[in-house]
Protein backbone atom coordinates (compact mmCIF):
# COMPACT_ATOMS: atom_id res chain seq x y z
CA UNK A 1 0.00 0.00 0.00
CA UNK A 2 1.58 3.77 -0.91
CA UNK A 3 1.48 6.37 1.87
CA UNK A 4 0.83 9.39 0.19
CA UNK A 5 1.06 11.68 3.44
CA UNK A 6 4.03 14.44 2.96
CA UNK A 7 8.00 13.99 4.09
CA UNK A 8 8.33 17.12 6.48
CA UNK A 9 11.66 18.70 5.83
CA UNK A 10 12.67 21.77 8.24
CA UNK A 11 15.92 24.33 8.82
CA UNK A 12 16.18 27.29 10.86
CA UNK A 13 15.89 29.18 7.52
CA UNK A 14 16.05 29.09 3.75
CA UNK A 15 19.28 27.27 3.90
CA UNK A 16 17.73 23.84 3.90
CA UNK A 17 16.31 24.23 0.69
CA UNK A 18 19.18 23.02 -0.56
CA UNK A 19 18.29 19.35 0.94
CA UNK A 20 14.68 19.44 -0.25
CA UNK A 21 15.70 20.46 -3.74
CA UNK A 22 17.94 17.60 -3.44
CA UNK A 23 15.19 15.42 -2.29
CA UNK A 24 12.79 16.59 -4.65
CA UNK A 25 15.04 15.20 -7.42
CA UNK A 26 15.26 11.88 -6.37
CA UNK A 27 11.76 11.65 -4.96
CA UNK A 28 9.90 13.85 -7.63
CA UNK A 29 6.41 11.69 -6.70
CA UNK A 30 6.61 12.48 -2.89
CA UNK A 31 5.07 15.14 -1.63
CA UNK A 32 6.93 17.59 0.33
CA UNK A 33 6.52 19.99 3.54
CA UNK A 34 8.85 22.71 3.81
CA UNK A 35 9.30 24.88 7.39
CA UNK A 36 12.04 27.33 7.13
CA UNK A 37 12.14 29.20 10.62
CA UNK A 38 13.18 32.48 9.19
CA UNK A 39 11.83 34.87 12.04
CA UNK A 40 14.33 32.53 14.51
CA UNK A 41 17.05 31.92 12.35
CA UNK A 42 20.03 31.68 13.12
CA UNK A 43 19.96 28.87 15.47
CA UNK A 44 23.71 28.00 15.41
CA UNK A 45 24.60 30.95 18.28
CA UNK A 46 21.42 29.98 20.20
CA UNK A 47 21.96 27.24 23.25
CA UNK A 48 20.94 23.23 23.01
CA UNK A 49 17.51 24.03 25.14
CA UNK A 50 16.62 26.86 22.77
CA UNK A 51 17.44 25.05 19.81
CA UNK A 52 15.67 21.77 21.21
CA UNK A 53 12.30 23.56 21.70
CA UNK A 54 12.36 25.22 18.72
CA UNK A 55 12.64 21.76 16.73
CA UNK A 56 9.43 20.37 18.97
CA UNK A 57 7.35 23.06 18.23
CA UNK A 58 8.17 22.94 14.23
CA UNK A 59 7.65 18.99 14.75
CA UNK A 60 4.48 19.52 15.97
CA UNK A 61 3.69 21.65 13.46
CA UNK A 62 4.52 19.55 10.91
CA UNK A 63 2.86 16.49 12.49
CA UNK A 64 -0.17 18.55 12.33
CA UNK A 65 -0.31 18.87 9.01
CA UNK A 66 0.21 14.49 8.78
CA UNK A 67 3.07 14.42 7.74
CA UNK A 68 4.42 10.64 7.32
CA UNK A 69 8.42 11.49 8.44
CA UNK A 70 10.48 14.23 9.02
CA UNK A 71 14.40 15.33 7.90
CA UNK A 72 16.00 17.78 10.25
CA UNK A 73 17.96 19.49 7.51
CA UNK A 74 19.65 21.60 9.84
CA UNK A 75 22.87 20.79 11.54
CA UNK A 76 22.70 22.69 14.94
CA UNK A 77 19.16 21.13 15.16
CA UNK A 78 20.34 17.47 14.26
CA UNK A 79 23.13 17.76 16.06
CA UNK A 80 20.67 18.78 19.34
CA UNK A 81 17.33 18.05 18.94
CA UNK A 82 16.85 14.43 17.33
CA UNK A 83 16.45 12.17 20.35
CA UNK A 84 13.93 14.20 21.75
CA UNK A 85 12.34 14.67 18.66
CA UNK A 86 12.16 10.66 18.50
CA UNK A 87 11.04 10.19 21.84
CA UNK A 88 8.23 12.62 21.19
CA UNK A 89 6.69 11.21 18.41
CA UNK A 90 6.66 7.61 16.68
CA UNK A 91 7.39 8.82 13.38
CA UNK A 92 11.11 8.14 11.78
CA UNK A 93 13.14 11.66 12.26
CA UNK A 94 16.37 11.80 9.83
CA UNK A 95 19.33 14.33 10.47
CA UNK A 96 21.99 15.95 8.22
CA UNK A 97 24.76 14.62 10.36
CA UNK A 98 24.97 11.14 10.22
CA UNK A 99 24.60 11.28 6.34
CA UNK A 100 27.27 13.85 6.35
CA UNK A 101 30.15 11.23 7.89
CA UNK A 102 28.72 8.72 5.48
CA UNK A 103 28.99 11.28 2.70
CA UNK A 104 32.67 11.19 3.33
CA UNK A 105 33.01 7.73 4.36
CA UNK A 106 31.45 5.96 1.58
CA UNK A 107 32.57 7.81 -1.21
CA UNK A 108 35.97 8.59 0.16
CA UNK A 109 38.03 5.18 1.23
CA UNK A 110 41.43 5.51 3.12
CA UNK A 111 41.08 8.92 4.59
CA UNK A 112 42.29 8.96 7.47
CA UNK A 113 42.26 12.87 8.63
CA UNK A 114 39.19 15.10 7.64
CA UNK A 115 37.72 18.38 9.33
CA UNK A 116 34.03 19.68 9.73
CA UNK A 117 33.04 23.05 9.97
CA UNK A 118 30.25 24.30 11.44
CA UNK A 119 28.34 26.83 13.38
CA UNK A 120 29.35 27.24 17.61
CA UNK A 121 26.06 25.84 18.40
CA UNK A 122 26.89 22.42 16.15
CA UNK A 123 30.63 22.33 16.80
CA UNK A 124 29.90 22.50 20.94
CA UNK A 125 27.56 19.35 20.80
CA UNK A 126 30.14 16.91 19.66
CA UNK A 127 27.48 15.64 17.17
CA UNK A 128 29.92 15.05 14.04
CA UNK A 129 32.99 13.45 16.57
CA UNK A 130 30.29 11.03 17.97
CA UNK A 131 28.87 10.28 14.53
CA UNK A 132 32.28 9.42 13.25
CA UNK A 133 33.13 6.98 15.99
CA UNK A 134 29.86 5.41 15.34
CA UNK A 135 30.90 5.21 11.34
CA UNK A 136 34.53 4.72 11.30
CA UNK A 137 36.58 4.99 14.58
CA UNK A 138 39.84 5.19 12.15
CA UNK A 139 39.34 8.73 11.10
CA UNK A 140 40.73 11.67 13.08
CA UNK A 141 38.38 14.58 12.65
CA UNK A 142 39.42 17.83 13.48
CA UNK A 143 36.32 20.32 14.11
CA UNK A 144 36.31 23.88 13.44
CA UNK A 145 33.55 26.66 14.48
CA UNK A 146 33.00 29.56 11.51
CA UNK A 147 30.59 31.72 13.23
CA UNK A 148 31.37 34.34 10.97
CA UNK A 149 30.46 32.41 7.74
CA UNK A 150 26.32 32.42 7.87
CA UNK A 151 25.92 36.46 8.44
CA UNK A 152 28.64 36.87 5.43
CA UNK A 153 26.12 34.30 3.36
CA UNK A 154 22.80 35.49 4.28
CA UNK A 155 24.63 38.82 2.96
CA UNK A 156 25.17 37.36 -0.18
CA UNK A 157 28.74 37.88 0.35
CA UNK A 158 29.52 34.81 -1.69
CA UNK A 159 32.21 36.44 -3.73
CA UNK A 160 33.76 39.03 -1.89
CA UNK A 161 36.97 39.73 -1.01
CA UNK A 162 35.95 40.17 3.13
CA UNK A 163 34.61 36.58 3.13
CA UNK A 164 37.70 35.20 1.28
CA UNK A 165 39.70 36.80 4.05
CA UNK A 166 37.63 35.61 6.92
CA UNK A 167 37.62 32.09 4.67
CA UNK A 168 41.67 31.90 5.76
CA UNK A 169 41.42 32.95 8.78
CA UNK A 170 39.48 29.81 9.34
CA UNK A 171 40.37 27.00 6.86
CA UNK A 172 44.49 27.84 7.49
CA UNK A 173 44.02 26.05 10.55
CA UNK A 174 42.95 23.14 9.13
CA UNK A 175 45.51 22.85 5.91
CA UNK A 176 48.43 23.18 8.75
CA UNK A 177 46.44 19.99 10.23
CA UNK A 178 47.52 18.45 6.73
CA UNK A 179 43.66 17.87 6.62
CA UNK A 180 42.34 17.86 2.77
CA UNK A 181 38.64 17.13 3.36
CA UNK A 182 36.39 18.96 5.12
CA UNK A 183 32.68 18.14 5.40
CA UNK A 184 30.60 21.27 5.46
CA UNK A 185 28.20 20.78 8.51
CA UNK A 186 25.98 23.74 7.96
CA UNK A 187 23.51 23.99 5.59
CA UNK A 188 24.76 27.72 3.92
CA UNK A 189 28.26 26.28 3.29
CA UNK A 190 27.46 24.96 -0.29
CA UNK A 191 27.07 28.53 -1.25
CA UNK A 192 31.19 29.42 -0.74
CA UNK A 193 31.70 26.24 -2.66
CA UNK A 194 33.11 27.53 -5.38
CA UNK A 195 35.88 29.99 -3.23
CA UNK A 196 36.50 27.38 -0.83
CA UNK A 197 38.15 25.09 -4.13
CA UNK A 198 39.82 28.31 -5.90
CA UNK A 199 41.43 29.18 -2.39
CA UNK A 200 42.54 25.53 -2.03
CA UNK A 201 42.91 23.95 -4.94
CA UNK A 202 42.87 20.19 -4.50
CA UNK A 203 40.98 19.90 -1.17
CA UNK A 204 37.65 18.05 -1.56
CA UNK A 205 34.53 19.18 -0.05
CA UNK A 206 31.57 16.66 1.53
CA UNK A 207 27.80 18.04 1.06
CA UNK A 208 25.50 15.67 2.95
CA UNK A 209 22.72 16.56 1.39
CA UNK A 210 22.80 14.15 -1.62
CA UNK A 211 23.58 11.34 1.24
CA UNK A 212 20.70 12.62 3.16
CA UNK A 213 18.55 12.04 0.30
CA UNK A 214 20.28 8.10 0.23
CA UNK A 215 19.41 7.48 3.33
CA UNK A 216 16.02 8.72 3.53
CA UNK A 217 15.11 6.31 0.01
CA UNK A 218 16.19 3.40 2.86
CA UNK A 219 13.94 5.03 5.48
CA UNK A 220 10.96 4.95 3.42
CA UNK A 221 11.58 1.02 2.24
CA UNK A 222 12.17 -0.46 5.48
CA UNK A 223 9.17 1.43 6.99
CA UNK A 224 7.10 1.03 3.79
CA UNK A 225 5.92 4.33 3.27
CA UNK A 226 6.92 5.31 0.35
CA UNK A 227 4.35 7.30 -2.21
CA UNK A 228 2.85 5.84 -5.70
CA UNK A 229 5.24 6.17 -8.04
CA UNK A 230 3.56 7.68 -11.43
CA UNK A 231 2.51 10.86 -9.04
CA UNK A 232 3.77 13.93 -9.39
CA UNK A 233 4.31 15.59 -5.58
CA UNK A 234 3.36 18.26 -4.48
CA UNK A 235 5.74 21.14 -2.62
CA UNK A 236 4.34 23.53 0.22
CA UNK A 237 7.13 26.02 2.01
CA UNK A 238 6.10 27.34 5.26
CA UNK A 239 7.58 29.97 7.02
CA UNK A 240 7.68 32.34 10.37
CA UNK A 241 8.36 35.44 8.32
CA UNK A 242 8.38 36.54 4.93
CA UNK A 243 11.76 37.80 4.16
CA UNK A 244 13.61 39.79 1.55
CA UNK A 245 15.55 36.92 0.33
CA UNK A 246 12.99 33.91 0.75
CA UNK A 247 11.12 34.62 -3.08
CA UNK A 248 14.66 34.84 -4.91
CA UNK A 249 15.95 31.36 -2.69
CA UNK A 250 12.73 29.97 -3.86
CA UNK A 251 13.35 30.94 -7.31
CA UNK A 252 16.88 29.89 -7.08
CA UNK A 253 16.35 26.38 -6.12
CA UNK A 254 13.03 25.80 -7.73
CA UNK A 255 12.31 28.18 -10.35
CA UNK A 256 9.05 29.47 -8.45
CA UNK A 257 7.57 25.59 -8.92
CA UNK A 258 6.15 25.32 -5.58
CA UNK A 259 2.71 24.94 -5.07
CA UNK A 260 2.27 27.25 -2.17
CA UNK A 261 3.81 29.34 0.49
CA UNK A 262 2.46 30.23 3.83
CA UNK A 263 3.67 32.53 6.72
CA UNK A 264 2.76 31.26 9.83
CA UNK A 265 3.53 31.96 13.48
CA UNK A 266 4.72 29.64 15.76
CA UNK A 267 4.49 29.52 19.76
CA UNK A 268 7.16 32.09 21.48
N1 LIG B 1 20.84 25.88 9.46
C1 LIG B 1 21.99 26.14 10.30
C2 LIG B 1 22.90 24.90 10.30
O1 LIG B 1 22.91 24.13 9.35
C3 LIG B 1 22.78 27.35 9.83
C4 LIG B 1 22.05 28.65 10.06
C5 LIG B 1 21.78 28.91 11.51
O2 LIG B 1 22.71 29.20 12.29
O3 LIG B 1 20.61 28.80 11.89
O4 LIG B 1 23.61 24.71 11.25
Amino acid sequence: MADNRAIGVFDSGLGGLTVLAAIQKKFPHENLIYFGDTARVPYGSKSRDTVIRYSLEIQEFLIKQDVKMIVVACNTASSHALDEMRRKNNIPVLGVVEPGVRALTNNYKNVLRAAVIATKSTIKSGSYDAAMKEVNREIYLYSKACPLLVPLIEEGFTDRKATEMILREYLDEIIREDIHYIILGCTHYPLLKSMIERLYPGIVLIDSSIETAVMLEGLLQTHNINSDSGYRGTMKLFVSDITDSLLDMEKLFFGGTIDSLEKITLGW
